[in-house]
């Protein structure tokens, strides 16, 4: 499938300079667990090497939450996508470091990966936690979840597959909540519906300290 997206973009590069050291350990490892959309359509047989459910991490920033979920349940496989170069550096070393063997990355933009890398029907979960609120009315259409995102998701999740969306932004609740509810294609799911309850990271803390409410939202694929 292949749709025409106008390039809106739901990220700013943020990038601190990595020493050369990082550089040369980022280039090194990526050659291990690295994707790129240039490689075409993602096996995961064959990348995983087992049948294993995958499930999708886009933004997952520094890592956190990739890296407990995949240390917490080693009969999944997880796929992250983030553009934050340091932060997909930061879940390389600790691959590495910890020897996990069922996480990869891409770093390009989710919605390219979505639409030319990975098959359809091909996820058991896709996790989108904090994404970028971009809080001003005239940002709002910078936002990940847009029509367009939604139609891809749920071409690639297979039945039953669950998106769970978390923020500490209200209004990008209450505007996912609308979006999801009025497609068809999904059903709104209770919280423990997810296989696995979804850990801790930094910008949920930041949302907590800065006094706002964490909305966690499921739906499934129907
Ligand atoms: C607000 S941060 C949240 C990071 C992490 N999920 C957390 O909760 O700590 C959002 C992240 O999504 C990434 N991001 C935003 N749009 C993206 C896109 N289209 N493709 C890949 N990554 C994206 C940003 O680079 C950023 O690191």
């Amino acid at each position: 499938m292949s749709i025409n997206h106008k390039p809106i973009r739901s990220f700013v590069r943020r990038e601190r300079r990595m020493t050369k050291e990082r550089e040369a350990n980022f280039q090194q490892l990526w050659q291990r667990y690295g994707l790129t959309i240039a490689d075409g359509i993602c096996d995961a047989r064959k990348v995983f090497q087992n049948q294993a459910p995958i499930i999708l991490e886009i933004g997952f920033g520094d890592g956190e939450a990739l890296l407990t979920a995949a240390r917490a349940n080693p009969h999944h496989n997880y796929i992250g996508i983030e553009v934050y170069r340091p932060g997909v550096e930061a879940v390389l070393h600790a691959l590495e470091k910890e020897n996990i063997s069922n996480i990869r990355v891409y770093s390009e933009d989710a919605l390219l990966v979505l639409e030319k890398a990975l098959p359809d029907a091909s996820l058991a979960a896709i996790l989108l936690f904090f994404s970028d609120p971009w809080p001003k009315r005239c940002h709002h259409k910078r936002r990940l979840v847009r029509s367009l995102f939604i139609d891809l998701i749920s071409n690639k999740l297979h039945r039953m597959g669950y998106f769970h969306f978390a923020t500490d932004w209200e209004d990008y609740a209450e505007h996912v909540a609308k979006l999801m509810q009025k497609d068809t294609r999904f059903a709104c799911c209770v919280y423990d519906c997810i296989l696995y309850p979804r850990p801790s990271t930094k910008f949920e803390r930041t949302g907590i300290k800065a006094g706002r409410g964490i909305y966690d939202l499921v739906y499934s694929s129907i």
